[in-house]
């Protein structure tokens, strides 16, 4: 038996290679000639992997130029039935304001004037990081969530944004959920607000693609391969977000991971990565596109081009500031290139153009009073 194992295994190497030789330069020529060089797609499946069959047919729309990972097919597979799940419509639908602060809310009694008179309509969670807020209106009396500390910048924010996800989709009748800031007031009267975002179909999560340095820039090679450099995207922190779509951020783990891990401040090499700013944005982009707005619902004016962004104040409050605030159709989004391109989108809504913000940011807490008068004396908002 060995001698006949020796004699085999010595007789057969060369048949083999010449066979394997002939195999490797036929599947290369097959290769070569079947794969047109301008659409490099995942169309080679069909004759040498099967794994990337299995990515092709659970993803027939979508282009994946690699095998898509476990954690990967595992993580679509459940995105794609949650996005196929129409959640449960109540009859009486609320939308979630959540409120990021670290203690008392100094534009409080703004909001009280904005929500009076929609008691049901609304509900209001408050993430206070640093201290136990004094209240003035009964609407927030109460409506604290469990918080931990969060720091500029760190991964403790999109933590805190998780938390406050989580609380609100325990009330079923929850059905867009709001982030908010302390520095953030509204700008449109309350029933303008609760239609704009309940009777759409998308989420409002700003989402751009930034070459330059506060964008691409901050990527870091240890989230690969999940997450590739083409796909990493850029947007405002202060979301709005369906209940189809706040359920699939719970239910994130993968590249929630990929980002706790591999995008915050102070990574190797002194390189800086703050998720708040790319983790949604990153994901939607990947996960569903078609689903988001690609602009924020809350303004912001970074055209002065410094580290943050223009503060109003009680000088700057103006019916003409508050109301060409409330006139944009259309929201730029800066790039971080010494050029500063700026890129932008036509807020559409339901297919026309209408007007982008319902809130802005950021404002300080002298500008209330003025704030209140317009407000309460401007039915035009
Ligand atoms: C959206 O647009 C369609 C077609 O123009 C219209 O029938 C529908 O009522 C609109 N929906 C809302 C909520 O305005
Ligand atoms: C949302 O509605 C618009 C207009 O009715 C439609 O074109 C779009 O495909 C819808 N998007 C989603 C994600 O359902
Ligand atoms: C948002 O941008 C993506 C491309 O990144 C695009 O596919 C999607 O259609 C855009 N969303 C809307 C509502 O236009
Ligand atoms: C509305 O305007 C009137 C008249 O200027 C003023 O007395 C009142 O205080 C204003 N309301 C608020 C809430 O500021």
């Amino acid at each position: 038996m060995m001698i006949g194992l020796r004699k085999y295994t010595t007789k057969r190497p060369p048949t083999s290679i010449i066979t394997l030789a002939f195999v490797v330069c036929f599947v290369i020529i097959i290769y070569i000639f079947s794969t047109p060089t301008s659409t490099p797609r995942s169309d080679k499946c069909s004759f040498y992997s099967s794994e990337g069959c299995r990515t092709r047919d659970l993803f027939p729309n979508a282009y994946f130029s690699r095998e898509l990972t476990d954690p990967e097919i595992e993580s679509r597979v459940v995105v794609k039935e949650l996005l196929n799940f129409v959640p449960i419509q109540t009859t009486t639908p609320k939308v979630a304001f959540m409120f990021m602060t670290p203690g008392s809310l100094p534009f409080e009694k703004l909001w009280h004037l904005f929500f009076q008179g929609h008691e049901g309509k609304f509900s209001i969670y408050v993430h206070a990081s640093k201290e136990k807020p004094r209240h003035v209106s009964r609407y927030f009396l109460g409506r604290e969530i469990h918080s931990e500390p969060v720091s500029w910048g760190s991964f403790a924010m999109v933590e805190a944004e998780r938390r406050l996800l989580a609380n609100a989709l325990l009330d079923p009748d929850n059905q867009h959920f709001v982030l908010l800031s302390d520095s953030c007031v509204p700008i449109r009267h309350f029933e303008f607000v609760y239609s704009y975002l309940l009777y759409t179909n998308v989420s409002y999560i700003e989402s751009f693609l930034d070459p330059g340095p506060h964008g691409n820039g901050r990527f870091i090679e240890h989230m690969l391969p999940e997450v590739e450099l083409k796909d990493f995207r850029k947007g405002s922190q202060w979301f709005s977000m369906k209940r189809q779509h706040a359920v699939i951020v719970i239910a994130d783990n993968l590249y929630y991971t990929k980002f706790k891990y591999h995008c915050r401040p102070n990574m190797e090499g002194g390189r800086n990565c703050y998720s708040d700013e790319h983790y949604f944005p990153t994901f939607f982009h990947m996960l569903d596109p078609g689903g988001i707005s690609n602009w924020s619902v809350t303004y912001v004016d970074w055209s002065e081009g410094k580290w943050h962004p223009r503060t109003f104040g009680a000088r700057d409050v103006t019916y003409n500031v508050v109301k060409a605030l409330t006139s944009f159709d259309q929201s730029p989004h800066i790039t971080s290139e010494p050029k500063r391109t700026v890129l932008m989108t036509p807020c559409m809504w339901n297919g026309s153009k209408q007007p982008c913000y319902l809130f802005a940011r950021k404002f300080y807490p002298d500008a209330l009073e003025r704030l209140m008068h317009l407000f309460y004396n401007t039915t035009s908002i």
